[in-house]
């Protein structure tokens, strides 16, 4: 399989050389190869990467959403920007376009199909708030969207520069991050948490069919992420469900939840690596990076990490009622849901989602590959040769 090196190096050279440095090179970003050149990304997800699609579909989230970085709202849940606006730009290219965008969409480089309050499997009827796009309908376009950009391609013109070149398909970064709202939705909808439990095998299997399904169309990078410590999360800490805490004020019943769900994506990417042996795939615990930072928020200059900075009311200035960006009733008075002063030092922005600050934060402890099996760094993650090192 063809590497995506910025300059063409023998496959086997690349091989006998890692084995050499295995023992001292380890965590070292360098790794002694070229680092990777994706020449496109293609996104799959929930709001924790939706960089415009729910916003372009129904509702564009309003100020103060985007007040950080883009200075005015930018269709992503979040004062700023997300980790999948980070991992663009690491690989110099620009932030992803969403494929449901009419507008000033440009997809030369990759597409995004990730929307907020998407779930994996078919969203729950009767509850607000969930994306109708699950990942069978974002695979569907993925699919739609790869024929069709390359007629549009082939006719030229303005319309054809907007499109991705064919062989960006096969070299493409292609990343996953979903799973967050399969729990959530099961929560809000006052399911026990053994039944959540007991739903978690055929989530994972409708994960694993659509990643099976994305490299049957010629995927060959994946990187996916596991779901975050949903019991961090004030929309989910003013449910009753939640239960005991831990020593950071986070629910452990919910965060138990979280991680079997990891635990069985985990073992699912284990059988994807058997079953798919073209494909390079990397694993990152976002779940620990997430909690880390919660855990440790002070040491890491963030403060109040189980409160929203945007929102209002009550210990976790959360309010169903008045959130982020809206006006809602509180006691017969109306209340606007509004920034707190500083989001910079601040990890949760609106109850459910990161600020700009905690998303660049772990995207830098990410990209070292700490958090990654196999353990390399982002930029080598196109260097098949080093995950069957760990795996084989
Ligand atoms: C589309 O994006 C590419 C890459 O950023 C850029 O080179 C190109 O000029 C853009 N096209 C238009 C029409 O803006
Ligand atoms: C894409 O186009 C090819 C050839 O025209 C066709 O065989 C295939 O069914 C199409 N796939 C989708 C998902 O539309
Ligand atoms: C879940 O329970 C709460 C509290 O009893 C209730 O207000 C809510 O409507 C219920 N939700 C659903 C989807 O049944
Ligand atoms: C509404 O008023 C009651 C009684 O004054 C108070 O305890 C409660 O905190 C208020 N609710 C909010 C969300 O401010």
């Amino acid at each position: 399989m063809e590497s995506l090196s910025a300059t063409k190096f023998p496959t086997t050279y690349v091989g006998r050389l890692l084995v050499l440095c295995l023992a001292t090179t380890l965590l070292n970003p360098v790794f002694g190869a070229p680092i990777c050149k994706f020449p496109a990304i293609f996104n799959f997800g929930d709001s924790n990467s939706d960089t415009g699609g729910i916003a372009a579909a129904f509702l564009a989230p309003q100020a103060p959403y985007g007040q950080t970085f883009f200075h005015k709202p930018s269709g992503r849940v979040s004062d700023g920007r997300l980790m999948i606006d980070f991992i663009a730009q690491n690989f110099e290219l620009p932030y992803l376009s969403a494929y449901l965008d009419s507008l000033g969409t440009n997809f030369s480089h990759g597409a995004n199909f990730a929307t907020a309050g998407s779930t994996i499997k078919p969203p729950p009827c009767g509850l607000a708030g969930y994306s109708p796009f699950f990942l069978d309908l974002q695979f569907n376009q993925f699919a739609e969207f790869k024929n069709r950009s390359q007629f549009i391609k082939h006719q030229g013109g303005i319309f054809g520069s907007l499109m991705p070149n064919e062989k960006y398909f096969a070299k493409a970064l292609y990343t996953f991050d979903i799973g967050q709202n399969d729990l959530g939705s099961a929560i809000y909808a006052n399911k026990t948490l053994q039944e959540i439990d007991a739903s978690i095998p055929d989530i994972v299997n409708s994960f694993a069919s659509n990643v099976k399904k994305i490299y049957n169309l010629g995927g060959r990078h994946l990187r996916i992420h596991n779901t975050g410590p949903i019991g961090c999360l004030p929309y989910m800490l003013i449910k009753s469900l939640s239960g005991q805490r831990d020593e950071y004020g986070c629910s452990k019943p919910l965060n138990e939840l979280a991680q079997n769900f990891n635990r069985k994506l985990k073992e699912a990417i284990v059988q994807l690596r058997k079953d798919l042996p073209l494909a390079a795939i990397t694993h990152v615990d976002i779940y620990s990076a997430k909690y880390s930072l919660i855990s440790n928020a002070n040491k890491y200059g963030f403060e109040k990490p189980t409160m929203a900075c945007c929102g209002h009311g009550g210990e976790y200035n959360y309010n169903s009622n008045v959130q982020c960006g809206r006006v809602g009733v509180v006691n017969g008075t109306e209340i606007f849901g509004g920034s707190c002063e500083n989001p910079s030092v601040r990890v949760n922005w609106d109850g459910i989602h990161y600020t700009e600050a905690a998303n660049k934060f772990l995207f830098d402890q990410i990209s070292t590959g700490a958090f990654s099996d196999p353990p390399i760094p982002l930029n080598m993650a196109c260097h098949r040769h080093f995950g069957n090192m760990f795996h084989n």
